[in-house]
């Protein structure tokens, strides 16, 4: 998705009902002056963190990912990107400033490997994950660790060659719930999708 090109395709404002959660997702290898033009967006927190990495590939999916979702956010709140003011929750997810309580418009962002998604919702907190499909690490070690004994038992009654999607289905949809701020453990088998509402 070409953020800016897509704008002028888009109604001049995005509604998200209460009993929805709307779902976008971008590449975030995106050329130089377009990660420029995102960046002009940014508060001075945000151009430090970008200034803190190291990597040129990774400082330019940082820009991309928070400046894409700064023109997201601006599409439903109809302030310009550069106007929105983030804080930060007690565990550092961000939120949307408001002067006086919580902004009535929630969302949470993924990214791995040049990818982002991005969850927007409306009065509950959402929380959303995605990882990428690599099965050259020790997933059933972090699944013996982290998952219930019930959950391992499942895991272990699957076919060998569907365990690891598996694995990742109940992984990513733990990850979102707990970036909502749901309750640990999430159930993992038979839920689709990742992300999560609570509240
Ligand atoms: C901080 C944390 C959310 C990052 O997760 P991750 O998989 O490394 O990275 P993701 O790409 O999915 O998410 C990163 C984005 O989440 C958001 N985020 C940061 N802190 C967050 C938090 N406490 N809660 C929700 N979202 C958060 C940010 O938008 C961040 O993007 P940014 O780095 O560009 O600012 C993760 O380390 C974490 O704490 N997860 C929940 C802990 C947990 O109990 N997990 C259980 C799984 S077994």
């Amino acid at each position: 998705m070409k953020m800016r090109a897509s704008c002028s395709l888009l109604p001049q404002r995005m509604t998200v009902a209460a009993d929805q959660v709307h779902v976008w997702h971008a590449p975030l290898d995106t050329s130089p002056s377009e990660v420029a033009g995102l960046k002009e967006t940014f508060a001075l927190d945000e151009l430090s963190r970008a200034a803190r990495f190291r990597h040129a590939t990774d400082r330019q999916r940082f820009v991309a990912c928070r400046g894409m979702l700064r023109e997201i956010l601006s599409w439903y709140t109809g302030e310009s990107p550069g106007e929105l003011e983030f804080c930060y929750g007690p565990h550092g997810k961000p939120l949307l400033k408001v002067a006086d309580g919580a902004h009535p418009l929630r969302f949470n962002v993924s990214h791995s490997h040049g990818l982002a998604v991005f969850a927007i919702a409306r009065d509950r907190e959402v929380g959303i994950d995605i990882e990428r499909f690599q099965t050259d690490f020790a997933w059933e070690e972090i699944a013996a660790s982290f998952f219930s004994a019930e959950e391992v038992n499942i895991l272990h009654s699957l076919p060998v060659q569907e365990r690891y999607e598996a694995f990742l289905i109940a992984w990513t949809c733990k990850e979102a719930c707990a970036k909502a701020g749901g309750r640990w453990p999430f159930p993992p088998f038979g839920t689709v999708g990742s992300f999560a509402l609570a509240g």
